[in-house]
This record gives C-alpha cells, structure tokens and sequence, in this order.
C-alpha cells in the first residue's frame, strides 16, 4: 500500500521524510514526493517511480525547514506519473495534502468545484480534498459556509482557521483517508486525520513523527498515539490535540510500539503471502467498495460505464489471461455463462497471441492481469485490438501496460500484491468478474429479482473469508502431514474446477511440491492410475449440483488408497462418512456454487503456505519465478 511520513520537531525535516519513505517502501509503490515548509512557502518536490528518483531532484534541505510531509504513492485514480504524484497543493497554493486512501465520491465534488471556478492540475481523487480545504480556508468562504451550515457566523466556532478547514472539507468526504496536511499561513503545524486507512503520531522528545506506518516511526520514539476513524490531531511545535472531525476534543492515551522494524513492515505476519491472504477480506470490502449499491442494489463499474451497453449486446466474450488469473477468468466464464448466458470462453494469453485467433463483430475481449505487465497477456490485447475487437481490462496496478492498452477498464483496488505466488489478486479478480456478471446478467436474462439475490449473498462473503482464516492453523497441520508426499491432486467440479486448478498451483509454485489440478470426473479418464497409497488428493466437495457425484469421485479415490484432504461446507452431515480416520476435513460457510471460488480457494492457499514454510522455502519469492512474468 502507500505510505505517509511527517515531520515537525527541531531537525531539518528532508532527510528524516526520505529515511521514513524508505521505510515504507516495501508496501509496494509507483511515485514520492515531498513538501517542506519554511519562510511561509511549501517546496515540493515529486515524482514518479521509486524513492531513489525522489532524491535525485531534491534540492539540498533549506535552514528552518522542520516540517514536512512525504508520500509513496499506489495509484487508484490517475496514472503513476509526476503530475498526480502526492503532494498535493490546493488552487491556492497554501494548503498541500498527502493521501493514503480513496475518495468515493471525488468526481461529485470536484465538479462541484470546478463550478466555483477552481481548477485542478492532476486526475487523482486526492487533489479534491486539497481543493476542499483550500476552499473553506480561502477568505470569505468560513462565513458563507459557517452560516449555513451552523447558523451562526464562522469567528464563534473555532480560533483555527486551518484546522476549521481542515474539518469542513473532511466531513463533505465519502471514502478512505489517511492524511498529512500542512499550510503555509501556519508554519508550526502539521495536522493529520484518519478514516478507513491507519495513521499513527510518534511522540518524540520535542518532535512529532506523523506516518501510516509504524515503521517509519520506531527509529525516533516508540511512544505513539493511534488514531481512530474520523479523528484528527493537530500537532504544533509545544504539544499536540485530537479531536473528531466534528471538533469534539478526544483524549489520546499514549502507547509503547512494541514490535521489531521488521515485523512491522510485514504487518506481524512471518511472509507478505500469508499478510495478503488475511489481508483479503479487507481487500475484496475495498474492491467492492464504492461499486455495489445497496440502496438500489445496483453494481456500479465506472470504469467501463461507456462500454456496458457494448457488453450487454455482445455475442462473445473472450477472457484471456495467464497463471492465476487464468484460474479467475474460467470462473468468469463460468459466470457469464450462467448468469448472463454470452458465449464465452478463456484463453491461455500465450496460445491465444499465436493462433490468429477467429474474432468476429460483436466480440469482446476481457484480458485479466495483477500487474498488468505480463507479456503475453499484452500481447493478446494487441492481438485483439488488430482484429477490431473491444478489448477490456481486470488489473490491479493503476497506469500498468495492459491497462493502458486496453480500451477501458475495472482496477482490483487492493494493494500491491508482493508475493510472487497470487492470491487477494485472485480473489478481487473473481470478485470483479462476479459483479460484472451479475450486472450483464441483470441486463439480459435473470432481471433484478435473481441479481438482488446475488448481490446479498455476494456482500457477505468478506466476512465469510474471515471465517475461514481462523482454521489457519488446522491446515498448517493437514500441511505438516502431507508434505513428505511429493504428487498431489486436486480435485473440483463446476465452479470449483478452477479452484482445483489454482489449488494446485499455489502448492507448485511455492512448495516444490508436484500438483495437478483436474476435473474431478476426468480422474476415470487417466489420472486415476495416478493414485499410489497415502497419496494426497484434495477435493473440493462443498455443496451444489453435483456434490453426490464427487463422494463418489473420494470413494474412488479411498478405495486405492488415496489421502483425502477435503473442503466442504460448514454443517455437512454426510461427508464424515465419506472419509477415513487419516483423512482432513476442511469447512467453510455456505455460499450459492457461483460465489464459492471465492471461499474454496482460501483453505488452498493456507495448505500452499504452510507447506511451503514447513519445507523450508522463501515462500515470497520462489525459485525461479518473477512476480510479473514481463517476458515470452
Ligand atoms: C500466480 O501465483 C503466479 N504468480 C502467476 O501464475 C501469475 O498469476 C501469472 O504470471 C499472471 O500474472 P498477472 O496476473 O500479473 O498477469
Ligand atoms: N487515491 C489516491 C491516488 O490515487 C491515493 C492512492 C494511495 O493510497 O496511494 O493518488
């Protein structure tokens, strides 16, 4: 994720903004900056790309400049580039802002700006919070607004006009915050505010440390305050206060933070893989956020708004992808499919780009990437786009190749994703495609009765995520028994097919551990010779259409004495029967068969990780592969 560092104390604040940058970096990022203030002017210096460009074109730190705010940018609106790399300054020029988080409702407001006649220099939601400030702090707006809002006129409610602004503009604000905000006319403080998106202050002898991250805080004190949603503090040279958003003064007590500069940076977590998967409920309720309209219960992609009418009509889908995201897009069809009733079907991108692929009119084409960077999955775009196809995009890193060469697009809107082996990535991209089903299929054949159903069972699978992680350490211990057996199986039918898939890559990829993933049928074409005593065969036997027909594929697989390893569905009377005494039962709450994936994968990746640390691998990067496979 992105980062925040502040500083006002006595040193000179540059180096101590760049030192604690650097202490971030490892949350993933594609730009920095930095403003200083000193002499009554804010020097801001950004840029995009890594923190080593950052400080090729600083200049060197100007006396008296001891307060300062820096940011490592993951962008969610608007390009990585200079201009929409944080800070952010205000129309007037006095107030800048770092951001980490996403406005919700920035076009509604900005617009509403731009009729107030102020003008905007990049495309990020980020540069509206600036503005807003900027404008309740601009002479002659306190009143106006004051009356209006209060009744009363703006000298009676608070003795500072930057924190009153400050205040103002936050509560006309939808969506996430972690902020940093300085203006000029107030060289001596630095305020900070928080919702959706952690800010911590560390309380230093005579200085204040202000960051999103407690690593970039521990090297100068290990005293802190945590601030808590719709709280802000203002931090001056002799002391600090916090209060709501609504200026209601709140007491802060003190904290000791007591974990290691390494832990910190991984969030406690042993391997940014295993942060990641129980980072996803939180991923997918922020990949969802914004989009799903409860009110109305209407799914909102913005991205591709101009392109539903296209979609609604089309006559084929082509999702095209690589690895995991290959696994997500044979759930799309699978969706699309069923709810929409499109033709549709998923190609490896590296066989589609050499196969002079048939695209007639009325085709779409979906590509499907984390990094958006994947050679192959590039060049099938560009294939697509030659033959005249609209071609869409499903991506996580804002401004990456594929989403640039795509006609339009839907973001994953969750983070960087640092381990190499894929998983809130594919979660989200399963997650994108359901919403996109369910809104095509709203259009064109099960009408809104059936998607609002859709849509209530969908909102509660966050928390279902969070159910299962709890077994985390009952599958660290299927894991420990199973990993002296170097061939597994993994076993799914319908919309659990492609979790057996990227079941079975998981476990490759980062244990070593050879895997196939297969329709549980086909296991009577061939693969059932496969099996050799104690083996492990993982099934994915939750509940649906055709669980009978998988206990039959388990009884198959016992009768040759096979390990069964199995993921069903909380409160499932028969499947005890179903297994041997050494055999695993894995639970998860229930789901209708089309949002499973979503859940079924989660156990997976828990047995891929913990088999993996159990044999000793550097679970984060895995030998010989790359996080973005850039070349053919
Ligand atoms: C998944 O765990 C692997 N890291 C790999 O298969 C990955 O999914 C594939 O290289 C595609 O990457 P992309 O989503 O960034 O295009
Ligand atoms: N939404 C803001 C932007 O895209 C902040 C992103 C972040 O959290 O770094 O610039």
């Amino acid at each position: 994720m992105c980062g925040i560092v502040a500083y006002l104390g006595k040193k000179s604040a540059q180096p101590i903004l760049i030192e604690g940058l650097k202490r971030l970096e490892y949350r993933g990022y594609d730009s920095a900056g930095v403003a200083l203030l000193g002499g009554g002017a804010i020097r801001i210096k950004k840029t995009s790309g890594r923190i080593s460009a950052l400080e090729g074109i600083l200049d060197e730190p100007a006396g008296g400049e001891s307060l300062g705010i820096g940011h490592t940018r993951w962008a969610t609106h608007g390009e990585p580039n200079t201009v929409n790399a944080h800070p952010h300054l205000d129309y007037t020029g006095k107030i800048a802002v770092v951001h980490n988080g996403i406005i919700e409702n920035y076009t509604t407001l900005k617009t509403w700006l731009q009729n107030e006649g102020v003008e905007f220099a990049s495309e990020t939601d980020t540069e509206v919070i600036a503005n807003l400030i900027g404008y309740f702090y601009a002479e002659g707006n306190q009143d106006r607004e004051a009356k209006k809002s209060y009744g009363q006129s703006y000298g009676l409610l608070t003795e500072n006009k930057f924190e009153w602004a400050v205040q103002r503009a936050l509560q006309k604000i939808h969506g996430t915050f972690g902020l940093a905000i300085v203006c000029c006319d107030f060289p001596d403080a630095l305020i900070g505010a928080k919702k959706g998106s952690p800010l911590i202050l560390g309380v230093g002898d005579n200085e204040y440390i202000l960051a999103s991250d407690a690593a970039a805080i521990v090297e100068h004190t290990t005293q802190a305050i945590y601030l808590a949603d719709n709280e802000m503090v203002t931090v001056r040279a002799d002391g600090f206060g916090t209060k709501t958003i609504d200026n209601v003064t709140v007491a802060k007590d003190l904290k000791q933070i007591e974990f290691s500069l390494e832990q910190i940076e991984l969030g406690g977590f042993q391997h940014h893989m295993l942060k990641e998967i129980f980072e996803q409920p939180k991923a997918l309720s922020t990949c969802m956020g914004g989009r799903i309209d409860r009110r109305n219960n209407r799914i909102k992609l913005g991205g591709i708004a101009s392109y539903l009418r296209e979609l609604t009509r089309t006559k084929r889908l082509i999702l095209t992808a690589c690895g995991t995201a290959f696994h997500a897009s044979l759930v799309g069809e699978f969706l699309f499919e069923l709810l929409a009733r499109i033709p549709t079907e998923t190609e490896y991108a590296s066989e589609f780009r050499y196969r002079n692929p048939i695209i007639e009119d009325g085709t779409v084409v979906v590509s499907i990437s984390q990094s958006g960077e994947t050679a192959d999955t590039l060049a099938a775009v560009e294939q697509a786009k030659e033959r005249g196809a609209t071609v869409l995009g499903i991506v996580n890193v804002v401004g990456s190749s594929v989403a640039r060469a795509t006609d339009a697009g839907i973001y994953l809107h969750v983070g960087p994703e640092i381990g190499v082996a894929s998983t809130k990535a594919f979660t989200a991209q399963v997650a994108v495609l359901t919403m996109l089903a369910i809104e095509l299929g709203r259009r064109r054949h099960i009408g809104s009765n059936e998607a609002d159903k859709h849509i209530n069972e969908f909102s509660q699978i966050p928390d279902k995520i969070s159910r299962i992680l709890q077994q985390s350490d009952h599958i660290k211990e299927i894991a420990s028994a199973n990993i002296d057996r170097d061939n597994w199986l993994f076993l799914g039918r319908g919309f659990n097919y492609p979790v057996a898939l990227e079941g079975a890559l998981k476990l490759k990829e980062i244990s070593y551990i050879h895997a196939e993933g297969l329709p549980a049928a086909e296991m009577k074409h061939g693969p059932i010779a496969l099996i050799v005593d104690g083996m492990p065969v993982v099934f994915i036997a939750t509940s649906g259409p055709q669980y009978d027909k998988i206990l039959g594929n388990i009884a198959e697989v016992r009768a040759r004495g096979g390990k069964i390893i199995v993921v069903a569905t909380e409160g499932d009377k028969h499947i005890k029967s179903a297994l041997g005494r050494t055999d695993h039962l894995i639970t998860i709450p229930d789901a209708p068969e089309l949002l499973q994936p979503m859940l079924t994968v989660v156990p997976l990746q828990l047995l891929a990780y913990h088999a993996a640390v159990l044999r000793g691998h550097d679970v984060d990067k895995p030998r010989n592969l790359a996080k973005s496979v850039t070349v053919e």
